[in-house]
């Protein structure tokens, strides 16, 4: 059987371990009266729909004035938000950005779309860059709020204010950043999230959060409960982009995930933040350890001795049951601007059910493997 509760959990940004009472109660309760939302008249499937919508609600609390289209993770909001929209000429993107958005604008690419990716000398993309990077063509402008490698956080409202100047679509991922960051997101015009990371509700969810009247293409066909006679897909926002059954008993638990997280917020912020401090000063200390972050966000990342990253993220499993992610995760550009394309890099990431004592296993276990060698 496998020893989980003895695992130090360090790979939060892949998803959270921690998960509040309220929102494993609330599935279990979702569960166990689950029925169609949206797919009956009966008082079962209206109760289910009223879940849907109760998420909805959290999802606009927790972001901004928005439609809110549920989905099944952060990537398929990105597809959405990318192949579901109208746009020519060029797409502005950075290195720093995950696979859920390099892949797709590649795609775009099939339709004649150009697509520039810019960077910044300290990583931080400002107006004054974007501006310098515009042109009549551009179209959409897609950054990610915090970085899954880093944990570098980019001005998305100063960013969006500059962007809402030139009236260019701003499309933000911010699966790491959601929970965390501060932002009212004013200038953004669609912002994908994930419901299983810094919300803390179950995996299987996610959502795009959509500025009252942009227009989307569905990507996915099938049953929405509306229109049924007709054989075209609705392209309404939210129903026309949900087909097939919704997944309540996770959009149930996203729903108290948020509530809580938004009622606790600076308290995870707080334990993130020290977690983090205490981590960057002792890694900083240790000879041999390359730093590849410098704020103290909850991603850390970092290779050991000559050692890649994988070999190192094996003998944590193996002898020190520390969970880290290694490799380049889904992000290969930002890699390639590190020069870490082909080690990759260990990425420690913390959440609220951390300890400081986990930090001290995760040092003494760097300090050990430099030693061994
Ligand atoms: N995008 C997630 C990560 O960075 C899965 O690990």
């Amino acid at each position: 059987m496998f020893f989980d509760k003895e695992c130090i959990y360090l790979d939060e940004s892949a998803t959270s371990r921690f998960k509040p009472n309220c929102v494993i109660k609330r599935v279990e309760k979702e569960l166990k009266n689950s029925a169609n939302a949206g797919r009956g008249g009966h008082k079962a499937a209206i109760r289910a729909l009223e879940s849907i919508e109760e998420c909805r609600d959290s999802v606009i609390r927790a972001t901004f004035d928005c439609d809110v289209i549920l989905t099944k993770s952060c990537t398929e909001a990105l597809n959405i938000a990318i192949l579901g929209g109208d746009y020519r000429g060029e797409v502005l993107t950075t290195v720093y950005e995950h696979n859920s958005v390099l892949r797709p604008l590649e795609r775009l690419k099939r339709k004649g779309i150009r697509v520039k990716y810019i960077s910044a000398p300290d990583g931080i993309v400002t107006p004054e860059i974007l501006k310098t990077n515009l042109s009549s063509d551009t179209s959409l402008v897609c950054i990610q709020e915090m970085s899954n490698v880093t944990g570098k956080i980019q001005p998305i409202d100063a960013l969006g204010n500059f962007l809402s100047n030139y009236g260019i679509p701003f499309l933000v991922d911010g699966a790491q950043s959601l929970g965390r960051t501060d932002c009212d997101y004013s200038g953004v015009s669609m912002l994908a999230g994930a419901g299983h990371k810094g919300l803390h509700g179950p995996q299987g969810t996610g959502f795009l959060c959509v500025r009252k009247g942009i227009r989307l293409t569905p990507l996915l066909c099938g049953g929405t409960g509306t229109f049924s006679a007709g054989l075209n897909q609705p392209a309404d926002i939210p129903e026309g982009f949900e087909a097939g059954t919704q997944n309540a008993p996770g959009y149930a638990g996203l729903s108290e995930g948020i509530k809580w997280t938004l009622k606790n917020k600076r308290r995870i912020n707080k334990k993130i933040t020290l977690l983090s401090e205490k981590a960057l000063n002792a890694l900083k200390a240790i000879d041999g350890v390359t730093l590849y972050s410098d704020e103290p966000n909850g991603v850390i990342s970092f290779n050991v001795g000559d050692l890649s990253s994988s070999e190192v993220a094996d003998i944590f499993d193996k002898d020190y049951s520390i969970a880290v992610r290694s490799g380049i995760h889904c992000a290969p550009l930002i890699h390639k601007s590190m020069g870490t394309l082909k080690r990759g890099a260990v990425r420690a990431s913390f959440g609220y059910g951390n300890k400081s004592s986990d930090i001290d296993v995760l040092v003494a276990a760097i300090k050990d493997i430099l030693n061994r060698k």
